[in-house]
């Protein structure tokens, strides 16, 4: 183990080419601990790397908590405001009472369900994109299928739904261009204040909807159900749309993938679980610890935030063979993608469809994938993601 005071982590700029992964995979084989100082995040914060580390961290019975907030910016005098109220930072009682309420309309029941309404969404947008032109397929495919998808649990109207996918591929689909004159930011606002309407409507007729299912609960305030709307909003589009990019991605730069997806040689399960390792979209998950702590021989003192670093865990030599290769049959694939411990992603089970029909269906549709230029990445911390992937398709 390693300890080191170096940069601050929470500098956005350090991942905006894939030197990060270089530099996260020496500080996963070093087991590191890093302090970042206050900057980022006014607390300032530990970090760990290895995948033994992140799953020490997040593990079910290790005294931390994500009340006070689970991501950097983490200031312990202006704890989340959701904390206790929205599921990803809620605790004990409330966290047990919303998994319980949300669960059965992401589980793998109700993502089976919903795999017919993904393959027509998959579908749709390939109609758009196979025409020869080169296609962004971060603004053009990546987007689209997870905001329908999240459309379609929330209970959105028919006639609202093209509004909301606008809306919400805006407000999650990077800050470049305007929509309607909005910011991302006022996007998601916007999509608030839906939330708030759609609310009084389900209330006067109610149905099998997530919006339905929260209101059945009378201890949970308006508040508190716009909360969990956006909870799964943000779950489900900021990270999936990053990893059905990456699928793409993977089409286009490894060697003979379309053809063993599309004649069967390869599970499309296995090479699934492949793209969310390669891809790992949630960039870092941060907890506050609530008690006297050791972390990689380090005692901490109870109140220190500590992150851990998932893509850093997902290629720690240590756990993956050759862990920068996209290997479609790999086996066993212990990722922690969607994390680990009492807030392991509620979504999975959809995010695992969502992916396995958009591989079937481009490989089912399209011959050839070419990567037109190098991707770009998005300057963030909180995801891993394409600023932009440029492909050319070849139709079958
Ligand atoms: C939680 C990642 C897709 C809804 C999480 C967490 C991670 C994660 C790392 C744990 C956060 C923590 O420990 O603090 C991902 C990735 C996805 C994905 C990488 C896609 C590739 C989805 C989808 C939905 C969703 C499709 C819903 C439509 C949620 C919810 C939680 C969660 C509700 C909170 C669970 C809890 O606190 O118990 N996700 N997610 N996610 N995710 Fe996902």
């Amino acid at each position: 183990m390693r300890t080191t005071n170096a940069v601050d982590l929470g500098d956005p700029d350090l991942y905006t080419t894939l030197e990060r992964h270089a530099r996260w995979r020496q500080l996963a084989l070093e087991d590191a601990m890093v302090w970042s100082e206050p900057g980022s995040s006014p607390t300032g914060f530990w970090s760990v790397f290895s995948h033994q580390a992140c799953a020490a961290v997040l593990a079910p019975s290790a005294p931390f908590t994500s009340e006070y907030g689970m991501m950097i910016g983490f200031d312990r005098d202006n704890p989340d405001k959701s904390g206790g109220r929205m599921m990803v930072v809620s605790e004990q009682e409330q966290h047990r009472k919303l998994r319980k309420l949300v669960g059965p309309l992401l589980s793998r029941a109700a993502a089976r369900r919903l795999s017919e309404r993904v393959r027509t969404e998959v579908r749709g947008v390939l109609d758009r994109v196979l025409d020869g032109e080169v296609c962004d397929v971060a603004a053009a495919i990546g987007p689209r299928i997870p905001a329908a998808v999240v459309c379609e649990i929330l209970g959105v109207p028919a006639e609202d739904e093209d509004m909301l996918i606008d809306l919400t591929n805006h407000a999650f689909g990077g800050e470049d261009e305007l929509f309607d004159g909005m910011t991302p930011r006022q996007a998601h606002t916007e999509i608030l204040v839906y939330f708030d309407e759609l609310i009084s409507a389900r209330r006067a007729s109610p149905g099998d909807d997530l919006v339905s299912t929260l209101l059945t609960d009378d201890e949970l305030t308006v508040d508190d159900v716009v909360l969990n709307c956006d909870n799964v909003l943000i779950g489900g589009n900021e990270t999936t749309r990053h990893a059905i990019t990456g699928a793409v991605h993977a089409f286009a730069t490894v060697p003979g993938l379309l053809e063993h997806v599309r004649e069967g040689s390869a599970d499309v399960d296995t090479v699934v679980d492949e793209v969310l390792r390669w891809t790992s979209p949630a960039m870092h998950v941060l907890r506050v610890s609530t008690g006297e702590v050791t972390v990689n021989g380090r005692d901490l003192p109870p109140g220190t935030p500590v992150v851990a670093w998932l893509p850093a865990a997902n290629r720690d030599p240590a756990v993956f063979d050759d862990p920068d290769t996209f290997r479609p049959g790999r086996k066993p694939n212990r990722h922690i993608t969607f994390g680990h411990g009492m807030h392991h992603c509620l979504g999975s089970a959809l995010a695992r469809i969502e992916l396995a029909v958009v591989l079937r269906e481009v490989a089912e549709r399209v011959s050839k994938v070419e990567l037109v230029k190098e991707p770009a990445w998005l300057r963030a911390v909180v995801v891993q993601g394409y600023r932009e992937l440029q492909v050319r398709f070849t139709r079958r």
